[in-house]
């Protein structure tokens, strides 16, 4: 741009300096040097899991599918799994397009978790507030045994229930008035889990939320608390669950402090349960413009999370949610809180847009070789 070029003299060398750090640090020789070693086996390394969510849709973009194929050791539909793309009527399931991810992972020796069982916001559209408890009770059961049943000892682990806290809906208990509560109290989530339970022994059972990452939502920070005192309910009616997912949408500029969320992790672990990440990206709306000033404050994010998290030794998997800027829903900007001012798009993944590795990656490949081995 000339206008920068004949700007103040300082401001194009700094321009310049981090331009060619980060064009030195990721100048591709072969595609494989490009990249460094697959994430995959940086992760295995060190006993961990690393993967990505998938858009199924995307895996015919073969340039998208070789990344997915070369990096990810799990793969997790981001969509086509969830209750209303599955059953669009009541009992009548199409599982064609999760059978081709099952089919591409199995191609690619990765394996696929389960994404979710029971979310308030995939309601299949005929599942409304005239439906009785009875008819609720049942429908859970079903479609966790149907669900669950068709994957047994194929998807090791299952987003049982996602997002069933919410403080801001105003419950003492913290629970999100959701319909699935309204219907059957909190007992639905015992109904999902032991339906799950029964329908695969061996399948990890996970309760997934997002919103305990973050520093800033409140200064009390209810959603920590009350995460932590519904998995101790649930663990107390011995209902089967055995990890905690953290979703880990992380936003610059938000406060985020690694102690306090380590000290957290370390709470979630002495109950006993297994800890995932497994939904990890960064919206960058609140960060500058320009590319390489943006690229370094989302990875200096990437950095802060990931070595507190890491730390914790109950925590197994990190899965980022979408490995490329190509798809991701950050980028799609359905969420208001993702759209930048200046329209510019978000970068929030590990790799560009052309799927080249960005100062993100850099800090996630950092972040698992550096952890203490599992
Ligand atoms: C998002 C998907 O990425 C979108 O493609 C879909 O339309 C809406 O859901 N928390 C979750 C994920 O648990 O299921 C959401 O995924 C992102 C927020």
């Amino acid at each position: 741009m000339a206008a920068r070029a004949t700007g103040s003299p300082r401001a194009p060398t700094r321009r310049a300096l981090l331009a060619g750090l980060a064009g030195a640090a990721l100048a591709p020789a072969t595609a494989a040097a490009h990249h460094g070693p697959p994430l995959r086996e940086l992760a295995a390394a060190r006993g961990l899991v690393y993967g990505s969510s998938v858009r199924i849709d995307a895996l015919e973009d073969p340039a998208y599918a070789a990344l997915q194929a070369r990096e990810s050791a799990v793969l997790v539909p981001s969509y086509e799994l969830k209750w209303h793309p599955v059953a669009r009527r009541p009992g009548v399931y199409d599982f064609a397009a999760p059978d081709r991810l099952m089919r591409f992972a199995g191609r690619h020796g990765a394996a696929v978790r389960g994404h979710t069982l029971l979310w308030h916001r995939s309601m299949p559209a005929w599942l409304d507030a005239r439906v009785s408890a009875a008819d609720m009770e049942r429908h859970i059961e079903t479609h966790a045994a149907t669900t669950v049943g068709r994957y047994a000892g194929r998807i090791g682990s299952w987003d049982v229930v996602n997002e069933a806290v919410s403080p801001v809906d105003g419950r003492p208990d913290g629970l999100r008035a959701s319909l699935f509560l309204a219907k059957l109290g909190e007992r639905y989530i015992d109904v999902a889990f032991r339906a799950a339970r029964a329908a695969d022994p061996a399948a990890e059972l996970v309760y997934n939320d997002f919103g305990v990452e973050h520093e800033g939502w409140n200064p009390l920070h209810p959603k920590r608390e009350k995460v932590l005192e519904l998995l101790k309910r649930m663990l107390d009616r011995g209902v089967p669950v055995d990890a905690l997912g953290v979703q880990g949408h992380l936003a610059t500029r938000s406060p985020f402090d690694g102690d306090r969320w380590l000290r957290w992790l370390e709470r979630v672990r002495a109950l006993g349960l297994r800890i995932l990440v497994t939904e990890l990206d960064v919206n960058d709306a609140a960060s500058p413009a320009e590319i390489t000033l943006r690229d370094a404050e989302v990875a200096e994010l990437y950095r802060r999370f990931l070595a507190a998290t890491l730390a914790c030794r109950a925590v197994t998997t990190v899965v980022t949610w979408g490995i490329s800027d190509r798809y991701s829903w950050v980028v799609d900007g359905v969420e208001p809180s993702h759209r930048r001012a200046d329209s510019a798009k978000p970068r929030p993944l590990p790799f560009d847009r052309d799927l080249a590795p960005k100062l993100a990656h850099v800090s996630l490949a950092a972040a698992l070789t550096d952890a203490r081995p599992r």
